[in-house]
């Protein structure tokens, strides 16, 4: 059931080159997807993703659902007409936001009140309206809603979260399978706890999802304890379905996600550091704002093939943030993406060539540097 088809290519150790089929077209994996949260990725056209190979995009049903709301997206056809992306696009369902939005918070076995951030109006969002929001939003993977805990919260909390998630998930399942064919992803939840993942992951991967996700990680804990989660969980994943790392997007993790077998992560991280003046090459990060660029008449990188290296200096997009000028942001947000797409792609060829070990290497030794 669901419209998604995996191919696995190659494997190298536990590293893995895939393909992924979707209504919208084919994701090569391992893959980075931008967020979108707004039925938009911050500062770039579809158009500017397209032309640097940007091939799938993730989306949020929670936001989408308040603003513009669903009746603004069914009367558009989707969102892919809504927003002109006519590539894959990844739906999450909510379940973060019950992490990251505490305010008027309250959740219950049926679901999740959740305060918007946008006018205090209070939500009651269910595994079965979740799903509703995107059927509408008729996204090529839909996430199943899921309890993600708060690390700090403890482990009766998290075990909570492990069993409201298992139920949410089954929840999740039928009701899309009666609305819907759409591709269907379960998440699994255990925070950093090892025996609460065992539980969660076959408590999830009894159904039959059409890929799984790892949650509940990259939420403050240390890199080392995010590490051991996944080393002890993806490995046991299903092998023959894509595994997602949920909100992952710094080079020297994706290196160790992909090293333990995870195919699809996503991250404002790109996005997020390039609005802040931070420019990601294959030496690591750096600060285009420093008044040491202040001559440089050279490109980010010489080697790098965007729009914004093949056309200004560093000592321009210096002068654009110095002025607080958006097209700074802009150029530097097509170069951070550029990047992670060229990275995607480096790491794909690299496992197909088998020389995924030593490209990891070099890619940890650049950014164990301090930024700036
Ligand atoms: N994004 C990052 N982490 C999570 C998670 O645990 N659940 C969901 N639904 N989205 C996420
Ligand atoms: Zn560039």
């Amino acid at each position: 059931m669901g419209l998604l088809k995996f191919e696995l290519l190659k494997t190298v150790g536990q590293a893995r080159r895939g393909r992924m089929h979707l209504p919208h077209g084919v994701v090569e994996t391992p893959t980075f997807m931008p967020v979108g949260t707004n039925a938009n990725v911050k500062l770039v056209t579809p158009h500017i993703l397209k032309e640097n190979d940007v091939q799938i995009i993730l989306s949020n049903a929670f936001h989408l659902y308040l603003k513009p709301g669903l009746d603004v997206i069914r009367d558009f056809g989707g969102l892919h007409n809504f927003m002109n992306w006519d590539r894959p696009i990844l739906t999450d369902s909510g379940g973060f936001q019950v992490f990251s939005l505490k305010k008027g918070q309250k959740i219950t076995d049926d679901g999740v009140w959740i305060m918007s951030p946008l006018d205090g109006s209070k939500h009651f969002i269910t595994p079965e309206l979740s799903m509703e929001i995107q059927a509408t939003l008729g996204s090529d993977i839909v996430m199943a809603f899921d309890y993600c805990a708060d690390p700090k919260d403890g482990y009766e909390e998290s075990k909570k979260s492990v069993k409201l998630t298992t139920k949410w998930a089954k929840r999740s399942l039928e009701h899309l399978r009666r609305i819907s064919h759409q591709a269907l992803f379960g998440i699994i939840q255990g925070a950093i706890y090892e025996d609460l993942r065992e539980q969660s992951l076959s408590d999830i991967t009894q159904y039959d999802f059409d890929g799984f996700a790892i949650g509940g990680l990259s939420v403050g804990e240390p890199r080392e304890v995010t590490m051991k989660i996944v080393e002890f969980t993806a490995p046991k994943m299903p092998y023959d379905k894509p595994r997602y790392f949920m909100g992952g997007g710094s080079p020297d993790l994706l290196v160790d996600l992909v090293a333990n077998g995870v195919d699809i992560f996503d991250s404002v991280f790109p996005t997020r550091v390039a609005r802040h003046g931070l420019a990601v090459t294959w030496n690591g990060k750096f600060n285009i704002r420093s008044a040491r660029y202040k001559y440089d008449k050279t490109p980010i990188d010489e080697n790098c093939t965007c729009y914004t290296c093949r056309n200004f200096s560093k000592g321009y997009l210096r002068h654009l943030f110095d002025r607080e000028e958006v097209l700074g942001q802009i150029l530097l947000t097509i170069h951070d993406v550029h990047f992670m797409m060229e990275f995607g792609k480096k790491m794909r060829e690299s496992i197909e060539n088998g020389t995924f070990e030593v490209f990891r290497e070099r890619v940890k030794k650049a950014y164990e540097k301090k930024d700036n």
